[in-house]
């Protein structure tokens, strides 16, 4: 049989056919630990590079050529698409809302316009992506924030621990936050299928906050949000990959959310993880981003353990349990995907 294309092998692997090798690639691939991203971004705000195509373009193929990954993420962000309801926020680094959510009215005044029409260079710059990887066969990954993890920083105004403000509104005013959440399901669902039409072949859901809940509570707000996306998208087009930070407790609720691939973090055991998923649904994971400080020969070892203990899901796409840091070494990086490409 000949070699797959990374495309065919990624497609196969998050639907759970038959593969070689399990595909690799890193949540925040691109960013501030390549010294080329940080020499694209010289003098030019994040926002900026965000909408500016040229750019979007080359920070989002910068990985496939450094440090060897076998799928392409469009360089964006999850509060990308929020700007596009109307919020007003800014990043420094991470996201930071002027006026945080805190009534009805508030929440009436998100805009749910079609994302084609409020942020269109996202669209832009997956369709040149597209373009970009044809002749390789290199697969296009899109992403939204999950409307929860939105919601988190929308009610609190920027990041936190604990997100007490964002707890507070889901046991004192319940329909507020439903309201939110409602909202934001909306747009996410528009803003993946609009993806999906721009030339995403697989999109992944980033909900990293769920974690925080109990899992009583995770049952009851994040996943009928999950559960609705995920019966929402154009999947026949493009596999769902969800992420949960810090989901060890709620990996049963993960599996009923309906998606091909469940993206776990390090916390949990791999093994054990896949074998409860079993045929279920595909698994995605999970190297501690820290973990990449290592000597390469540790890192090599790491990810056979990892493609082992993936046997036992429908399928396995090898990534860390969290993004890359601006710390991360880039050896670090390229030992990681070198292992995984020289996997029997
Ligand atoms: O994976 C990729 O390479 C695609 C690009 C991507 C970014 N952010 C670029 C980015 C993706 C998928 C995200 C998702 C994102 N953004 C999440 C969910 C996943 C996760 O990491 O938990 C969240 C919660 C955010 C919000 C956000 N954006 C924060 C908290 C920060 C600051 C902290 C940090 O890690 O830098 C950002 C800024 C951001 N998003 C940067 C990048 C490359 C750094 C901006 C810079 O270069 O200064």
């Amino acid at each position: 049989m000949s070699e797959p294309t990374r495309s065919e092998r990624f497609l196969r692997a998050c639907r759970g056919e038959p593969v070689d090798r399990p595909p690799v690639w890193l949540m925040r691939q691109a960013g501030r630990y390549l010294p080329e991203y940080r020499a694209a971004r010289a003098g030019v705000s994040f926002l900026e590079a965000c909408r500016d195509v040229d750019r979007a373009v080359e920070i989002s193929l910068q990985p496939l050529r450094l440090v060897g990954t076998e799928a392409v993420i469009l360089f964006s962000d999850i509060f990308i698409p929020v700007l596009g309801m109307g919020v007003d926020l800014d990043f420094s680094p991470g996201p930071v809302i002027a006026r945080p959510i805190r009534t009805l009215v508030d929440v009436e005044k998100l805009d749910v316009a079609d994302p084609r029409g409020t942020v269109p260079y996202v669209f832009e710059i997956l369709r040149r992506l597209r373009s970009e990887l044809a002749a390789e066969q290199v697969p296009l990954l899109g992403f939204a924030g999950a409307p929860f993890t939105l919601a988190a920083y929308l009610v609190e105004g920027k990041g936190s621990k604990d997100f007490g403000a964002l707890k507070r509104m889901m046991y004192r005013e319940p329909a507020l936050l439903h309201a939110l959440l409602d909202r934001l399901t909306e747009m996410t669902v528009a803003y993946l299928n609009a993806q999906i039409e721009a030339g995403a072949q697989a999109v992944q859901l980033f909900d990293t906050w769920a974690g925080l809940l109990s899992a009583a509570d995770y049952r009851e707000w994040i996943l009928p949000v999950h559960q609705t996306i995920a019966r929402r998208l154009h999947r026949d087009a493009a596999p769902l990959i969800l992420y949960v930070n810090g989901g060890a407790h709620v990996l049963d609720a993960m599996i009923e959310a309906g998606a091909e691939v469940l993206s776990l973090d390090w916390r949990v055991d791999f093994a054990e993880a896949s074998r409860r998923i079993g045929k279920r649904a595909a698994v995605q994971g999970n190297l501690d981003p820290c973990a990449l400080a290592a000597e390469p020969a540790r890192i090599a070892a790491w990810v056979r353990e990892l493609r082992e203990a993936g046997r036992a899901a429908r399928g396995h796409v090898l990534n860390l349990g969290h993004g890359c840091l601006p710390e991360t070494p880039v050896e670090g990086v390229r030992a990681f995907t070198e292992a995984a490409r020289s996997l029997q």
